[in-house]
């Protein structure tokens, strides 16, 4: 079982870059946020052998976490597909829900909820918090990166890794580069996001980057379908699923993912590129205001 603990960790060994920045070999990762996605980085993270802290402020959601994660290694354990035992990966990961606890970590990857305040806020904490050589990295969906690095006294040190769900499933990783972000540090987090065993693209810091970009707003066009009645949800899914081989419809993909956070996206597209072709479907922001966010609420467009 995974146990709430305090660190005391050795200093990380340290070296001089080509670009003579100070960088720490990464051994220790932070995850902030025990969400779908926290969890889901937190799990890779230990599985490529870094010792993880995994801090949120919700204890009750740390406990849900740690048993998605435990669920999670049991099956890949099943499938042949750990180079462990469970029990050796989720020994190097320890929760907490005191920011402190991440105070040693060579590079803190953050996937709190997609809230700009929240997130300028964790990065101004963390900056106080953490050494001077550690990487801070972010999860978001679409929140400049550029940005949020400003918030800090070390923004060549902050970049995107934009990781999809499910973590342990998906391989592909969004590398964001800030306008300050450095080489050195681009570079690290391509060797981390490789070492999780994913595959790293560059996108440039636009909204949405690639993925959001293109997914949400066929998400948010299936719910303009649904508003003017083209056909049910079920078929829609179906339609989308047997017309082009995806391996969940919208739908299906949307309450996966969490109906708010395809509206938080969604409103991020609308806002920073200008274009009216990206506003929120309605409907859409109907069911995130009856509280139908998906799945990880038992309802969203389908009841679980
Ligand atoms: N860990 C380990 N195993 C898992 C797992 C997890 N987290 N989640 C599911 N599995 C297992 C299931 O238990 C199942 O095992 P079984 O074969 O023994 O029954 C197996 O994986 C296959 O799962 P399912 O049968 O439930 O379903 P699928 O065959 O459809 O596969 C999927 C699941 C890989 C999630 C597939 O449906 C898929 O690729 N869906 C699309 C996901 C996607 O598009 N993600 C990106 C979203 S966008 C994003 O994340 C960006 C964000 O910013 C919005």
């Amino acid at each position: 079982m995974l146990k709430l603990v305090r660190w005391d960790y050795a200093s990380p060994f340290r070296f001089v870059s080509s670009e003579g920045q100070i960088m720490a070999k990464i051994s220790k990762v932070g995850v902030v946020g025990s969400g779908n996605m926290g969890q889901g980085i937190a799990q890779v993270a230990a599985q490529a052998g870094y010792g993880v802290v995994l801090f949120d402020v919700a204890a009750a959601q740390l406990e849900r976490a740690t048993g998605n994660i435990q669920k999670s290694l049991a099956k890949l354990e099943e499938k042949g597909k750990l180079k462990e035992s469970p029990s050796a990966i989720s020994g190097r990961l320890k929760i907490s829900t005191r920011l402190e606890d991440l105070k040693s970590c060579d590079m803190v990857i953050e996937a709190a909820t997609e809230n700009r305040e929240v997130k300028f806020k964790l990065f101004r904490d963390l900056d106080a918090l953490l050494s001077k050589e550690a990487l801070l990295l972010t999860n978001t969906s679409s929140i400049s990166i550029t940005e949020i690095a400003r918030q800090t006294s070390r923004p060549d040190r902050v970049a995107g890794m934009h990781f999809m769900n499910p973590v342990p499933l998906m391989t592909l990783v969004e590398g964001i580069r800030g306008m300050q972000t450095s080489e050195e540090t681009f570079k690290t987090a391509r060797e981390v996001a490789e070492a999780m065993g994913k595959i790293f693209i560059e996108a440039k810091d636009a909204p949405g980057f690639v993925v959001n970009r293109i997914l949400i707003p066929m998400l948010n066009e299936a719910f303009f379908a649904l508003q003017e009645s083209l056909a049910t949800a079920k078929d829609i899914d179906q339609a989308m699923k047997l017309g082009c081989n995806f391996p969940m419809g919208p739908f299906e993909l949307a309450d996966f993912v969490g109906l708010d956070v395809c509206l938080a996206v969604t409103e991020v597209l609308y806002k920073d590129l200008g274009d009216s072709k990206y506003r929120p479907c309605p409907l859409l922001r109907k069911y995130v205001e009856a509280g139908w966010t998906g799945r990880k609420s038992g309802r969203g467009v389908y009841v679980y």
